[in-house]
């Protein structure tokens, strides 16, 4: 089942341009990349692709996968209007062995894409899979959204863009173990005046000792968390994203 058949239209509403990336993040990633000796780069999670054309304009080697046919069709639509052929694959990452016979320097799995599991078994198996198409030394990079700060404040109400045509805004039914984000799309300009609403169910938290032990026992080697890109370290009161860097 597609669970992005409905949103993949729009999920790209979330930032200004395709294509741009904050400098901060531009600088991490090619700090990073460098320092770890990084060239070729599988996004398992692409999406619509948006961190795509970063990697491309830092000189890697670049490929992307995702599940979601619905997402893949939105990033090759994204890729041809800035003439970039970037190879895309419909492949569930916890198979990527399966689909890629190459390693690869890195992996990412950015922007909560790995709270899609429904438990931790299927996390595992989605690890493994990352892990074993890396190269010896080889870096899987994920972030999320999801933070010990935002699981212990609970917020309910997150808007996440306000734009004079258009604003979303997360409206969070948290569970014991998971939750829903609503994400809730009002378009208000003079030629378009519509609300939408697409839910994503996480089934259960993932926070960063849960993300420490489970690539521990995936058998990843030094982990590192970073609580900004500007590689603030990682702390459980205060960070509003949760990078992970783990090494093969
Ligand atoms: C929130 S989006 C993030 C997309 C992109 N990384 C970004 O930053 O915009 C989560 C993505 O994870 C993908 N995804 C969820 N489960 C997956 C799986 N088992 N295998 C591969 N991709 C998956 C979804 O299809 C979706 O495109």
């Amino acid at each position: 089942m597609d669970n992005y058949r409905d949103f993949a239209g729009r999920y790209d509403l979330f930032y200004d341009e395709f294509g741009e990336r904050d400098p901060d993040t531009v600088k991490f990633f090619r700090s990073l990349f460098e320092r770890k000796g990084v060239r070729s780069v599988l996004d398992c999670a692409c999406g619509t692709g948006r961190d795509l054309p970063m990697f491309n304009a830092l000189g890697l080697e670049v490929f992307g996968s995702d599940v979601s046919p619905s997402m893949l069709a939105q990033a090759e639509k994204n890729l041809a209007q800035l003439d970039l052929a970037i190879p895309l694959k419909c492949v569930d990452y916890r198979e990527l062995p399966q689909s890629y016979q190459r390693r690869f320097d890195a992996v990412v799995c950015l922007s909560t894409s790995l709270l899609e599991m429904p438990d931790e078994t299927e996390v595992l198996k989605a690890l493994k899979s990352m892990r074993e198409i890396l190269r010896e030394r080889g870096i899987l990079v994920m972030s999320q959204g999801t933070t010990d700060k935002q699981w212990s404040e609970k917020p309910r109400f997150i808007p996440v863009v306000n734009r004079p045509d258009f604003s979303r805004l997360f409206v969070i039914d948290y569970e014991d173990r998971g939750a829903d984000y609503n994400v809730v799309d009002m378009f208000h300009s003079g030629e378009r005046s519509e609300f939408k609403v697409w839910t994503a169910h996480y089934h259960f938290m993932l926070l960063r000792d849960d993300l420490e032990r489970l690539l521990k026992d995936t058998g990843f080697a030094t982990i590192e968390f970073y609580g900004s890109y500007r590689f603030a370290p990682y702390d459980k009161s205060t960070s509003d994203i949760l990078i992970t860097v783990a090494h093969r």
